[in-house]
């Protein structure tokens, strides 16, 4: 098909992993398998107008618009994108593109963009490669998408889909692949269709340590491998709980994965502490609070100092309750965002 110009819009969200994915080989090869939630509310919305070009260029063309003013910052991370994609998108060099993205979450929150953002663009990328092969199924397109978006940031090939995503060669008969990410193959209790993700901003300054130096940390990690075996086994375990819908052991292995992603980050050489001292607190009332009420909340973390609250749908009146009344006062600026599992990107 001839496609002269067009504009096509993706809103794509973030996603919160359960197993962490931290450890990668060349050309984003994850280290070992990882799950996570998708988000719902944390997204990022990317328009892409397209117009032909008279002959196709050296170069890749394109304008970048970060709410609704250019953004020379981004120029390189794109550009890099582009670099890895371009021979599974012929097509990029005959097209000038103007890219305007916007995220739902505050500018600066310490919330990790690049996943709502690489699955949103390569969304866009994908829905103009269908306009020129119209025949694709949308199996193919999905799968594709989430593979463009792992080749821009790692974790971005998650978010393509909901509730759950696996990503990772784990076994040899769920279809999970080392290149994209594949909705969760089996049973899902229903305690975990409408998890609640209530997001805490502890620190919403630049993070630390980039994710791409936290990956190269990994290798030669004196506890690399032992990690990378841990990994297999909690998804393993997981699967069980997602089946049976056991909360406590749940609990159990999402929080053990989020304490040993930072201990990764404590015992690598150069060496660092993500976490800030009101981090620890929010944790140690967390836990203080599920041994009081009764309930399932329990927390996970990014590779930086904010915390995830999740807890089932069904408590979430006086988990909330709890947040308000005695975690917000350790968030920077009183900030959080109130997000839950979600079903995917939307056109
Ligand atoms: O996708 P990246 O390269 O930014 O790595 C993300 C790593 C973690 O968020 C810490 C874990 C994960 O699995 O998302």
């Amino acid at each position: 098909n001839e496609v002269a110009n067009g504009k096509i819009t993706w809103k794509s969200p973030s996603n919160i992993a359960l197993v962490k994915y931290w450890g990668k080989k060349e050309n984003q090869i994850p280290a070992n398998p990882s799950i996570s939630f998708t988000l719902d509310t944390c997204a990022t919305t990317t328009t892409i107008a397209y117009r032909k070009l008279e002959e196709e260029g050296n170069e890749f063309s394109f304008d970048l618009l970060f709410e609704g003013k250019p953004k020379d910052s981004f120029r390189p991370k794109i550009m890099t994108f582009f670099k890895r994609i371009e021979k599974y998108l012929p097509f990029l060099k005959s097209y000038h593109f103007t890219i305007e993205t916007s995220n739902s979450f505050p500018h600066s929150s310490g919330i990790a963009s690049s996943a709502s953002g690489m699955s949103a663009l390569s969304l866009c990328l994908m829905s103009l490669e269908k306009e020129l092969y119209p025949e694709m199924s949308a199996e193919y397109f999905n799968r594709k998408a989430s593979f463009l978006a792992r080749l821009g940031s790692g974790s971005a090939c998650r978010s393509i889909e909901g509730n759950l995503m696996e990503w990772g060669l784990h076994g040899e008969t769920d279809g999970s692949s080392n290149e994209y990410a594949i909705k969760y193959p089996y049973t899902i209790h229903k305690v975990f269709t409408n998890y609640q993700d209530t997001i805490l901003l502890v620190d919403k300054g630049q993070k630390q340590v980039s994710s791409t130096v936290g990956h190269e940390l990994m290798h030669g990690h004196p506890f690399a491998e032992q990690r990378f075996l841990q990994a297999h086994n909690n998804l393993t375990k997981l699967q069980l709980v997602f089946a049976n819908g056991n909360l406590n052991e749940f609990i159990e292995i999402v929080e053990s994965e989020a304490l040993t992603l930072h201990a990764m980050m404590m015992t690598s050489l150069p060496y660092f502490i993500l976490m800030k001292p009101n981090t620890l607190e929010i944790i140690n009332k967390i836990w203080a609070f599920r041994e009081l009420s009764k309930t399932h909340v329990c927390f996970t973390l990014d590779a930086g100092a904010n915390v995830h609250v999740l807890y089932p749908e069904a408590e979430k009146e006086i988990v909330y309750q709890f947040i308000k009344n005695e975690l917000v006062a350790y968030c920077e600026n009183g900030q959080y965002i109130c997000d839950a599992i979600g079903y995917g990107a939307k056109k």
